[in-house]
């Protein structure tokens, strides 16, 4: 009995130190906070960043990456990059398709090829590289942990996914190694430590149409913030509706307080007013 007791309390010491060397290793990766202009509980999306985000997007990651649960005509939505209806119907037809053989519905049955992309199709899933979709990922991602698993750091910073995607693009030492006849990259915020997307940005890769100078830094700020609008596109609405949900409640909470009062006065001896 005695020894059972003894085994289980080596047995958790032994979890508990697992645990907490898993933890430590999370923590090696450092994800830095950067600020986004839709946080916080009044923040929103800022339409020129989308713009330059999704223009990142277009022009360079969408070479490898897909973005297949995005409709393109939501690019006109309002709290969202906004574009013209017209642009949207150009940005559309300007879109490469290399899913037709997954995605029947957008051959042609006239020419036995793709046809031309329209504002209601989805942007096109990218198969070519083996490189995830990018539709979900900043909600897939978390840049912040800890501490001790309580998730307080997310509680005060947010989950990190925009963050976390920043701090990949941004990650990159230079180092490179073969192995396995693949070509890895060293990469301080992938969890491994090397990553096989080679560095897909480098300064003035793009030329933004208001301006902004096109820094690695500049360029991953706006995909990542682009990524997070793909991936929750009404965060605005959802915020808007979370401020009249708290505000019934507290005027609810009020009259019930009051109504209350007034139904136990009689119990309690007390003159109603
Ligand atoms: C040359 C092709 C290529 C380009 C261009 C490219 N990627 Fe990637 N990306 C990959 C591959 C391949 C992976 C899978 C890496 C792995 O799992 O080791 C990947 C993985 C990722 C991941 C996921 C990391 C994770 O945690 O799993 C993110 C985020 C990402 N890419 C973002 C981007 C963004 C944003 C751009 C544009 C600025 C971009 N990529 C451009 C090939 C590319």
């Amino acid at each position: 009995m005695i020894r059972n007791i003894a085994l289980s309390a080596a047995a958790t010491v032994t979890l508990v130190v697992t645990g907490v060397s898993a933890f430590a290793t999370e923590t090696t990766v450092h994800i830095e906070d950067v600020t986004f202009p839709y946080e916080g509980p009044f923040g929103t999306f800022d339409r020129n960043q989308l713009q330059r985000g999704l223009q990142v997007y277009t022009e360079v990651c969408s070479a490898c990456h897909g973005l297949k649960f995005v409709p393109i005509r939501t690019l006109a939505d309002e709290g969202g990059p906004q574009l013209p209806e017209d642009q949207v119907r150009a940005y559309a037809a300007g879109l490469s398709v290399n899913d037709e053989a997954s995605n029947p519905k957008l051959i042609d049955p006239a020419t036995g090829s793709a046809r031309a992309l329209i504002p209601s199709d989805n942007f096109p899933a990218n198969y070519t590289t083996g490189a995830p979709d990018l539709s979900l990922m900043a909600k897939a991602r978390a840049g912040f942990h800890g501490p001790y698993g309580l998730g307080l750091s997310q509680l005060f910073r947010g989950m990190g996914g925009p963050e976390y995607i920043h701090a990949i693009l941004t990650g990159y030492t230079g180092e490179e190694k073969e192995e396995a006849g693949s070509v890895f990259y060293e990469n301080h915020a992938f969890s491994t430590g090397w990553i096989k997307m080679p560095p897909p940005l480098s300064d003035d890769q793009v030329t933004y149409a208001d301006g902004t100078a096109a820094t690695v830094d500049q360029m991953s700020m706006d995909v990542s913030a682009f990524l997070m609008w793909t991936a929750e596109p009404h965060m605005m609405e959802r915020k808007e509706t979370g401020f009249k949900a708290v505000f019934f409640l507290i005027i609810f909470a009020s009259l019930l307080y009051l109504t209350n009062k007034r139904i136990w006065a009689k119990v309690k001896g007390k003159k109603i007013s």
